[in-house]
């Protein structure tokens, strides 16, 4: 099978089983015309909805259904970021092998996290499609030109969120006493560390010597996305440490606001940051799974 073929068939057969189902190991990379697939589709229980559909506060995870709804909520995330790499192997066959073959180790690891929510989900009464779908990440697409626009908004901002986004519900519940969701965030976040590592070093290779990363990565995004959207609620600076992105371009994101910042007020977020595995999330993985086999 060839890859376009491959990632078609991941955009446009429909069913949820077709976007978890892996490359087949003998797939051959071809580099045909650009393609631009507009939306995916979807079967009816995964459709797309303009329905608000807002993630629960942490507050409120004590409740089993809310956590679950919790996890649907990133689940969404995960099978968009699936329709996305697929999205990009289509829309860029001529950029360079690596950053293919990088493209699809992501998407690999997106299907995993995919069913790794939805298992737990699954645990906790929901069904993937029980909530409504948003389509937040594919809004942006039209905007997206280059392979760099790709990288600055898939791997450093939506990826790059969704670190800090791991960090606190890892913990959160933790907090409330739910180990088993606690490990698949963690899980999801020692992957994408990879796959921010995957962009910042694409990333980071393209910076011309006239202009700062910061400039750059800011000049790959094109209004009313803003580098508010490489963060979340909670910045976790020690986390693009680890990725490897410059001392530059962690205080510039740190620091960056716009008119939608600040409007979440978390009120249990101080109490669940204050755990005390806070800088050691592969350390307290290994205590969740011991003897499992996971890590
Ligand atoms: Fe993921
Ligand atoms: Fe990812």
């Amino acid at each position: 099978m060839k890859s376009s073929e491959y990632a078609k068939y991941l955009l446009l057969e429909g069913s949820l089983h077709s976007k978890l189902v892996p490359p087949p190991k003998d797939l051959e990379w071809d580099c045909p015309e650009p393609i631009r697939i507009e939306k995916p589709n979807r079967e009816s229980k995964i459709l797309w909805s303009e329905k608000k559909s807002k993630i629960p506060r942490l507050e409120h995870l004590n409740q089993a259904r809310l956590r679950g709804e919790t996890l649907h909520h990133f689940a969404n995330h995960e099978l968009m970021a699936i329709e996305l790499f697929a999205w990009a192997i289509l829309a860029f066959p001529k950029v360079q092998l690596e950053l293919r073959k990088d493209w699809l180790r992501t998407l690999i690891e997106e299907q995993r996290h995919l069913r790794l929510y939805m298992k737990r989900m699954g645990d906790l009464g929901i069904e993937l499609g029980e909530r409504p779908l948003n389509y937040l990440f594919w809004k942006q697409i039209p905007w997206v030109e280059t392979e760099l626009q790709f990288t600055s908004l898939v791997s450093l901002s939506l990826e790059g969120a969704n670190l800090d986004f791991m960090q606190i519900y890892s913990r959160a519940f933790a907090f409330y006493g739910d180990s088993e969701s606690e490990s698949v965030t963690l899980q999801v976040y020692c992957d994408e560390i990879k796959h921010v590592k995957r962009g910042w070093l694409h990333f980071s290779s393209q910076v011309s010597n006239d202009m700062s990363d910061w400039d750059f990565f800011r000049s790959q995004l094109v209004f009313p996305f803003t580098p508010r959207r490489a963060k979340a609620y909670n910045f976790f600076p020690e986390t693009r440490r680890e990725v490897g992105c410059s001392e530059n371009f962690i205080s510039n994101l740190g620091d960056y606001s716009d008119k939608y910042s600040n409007q979440w007020k978390q009120n249990q977020l101080d109490a669940i940051l204050d755990l005390p595995y806070l800088n050691d999330p592969r350390n307290r993985l290994k205590e969740l799974v011991k003897g499992e086999g996971i890590v």
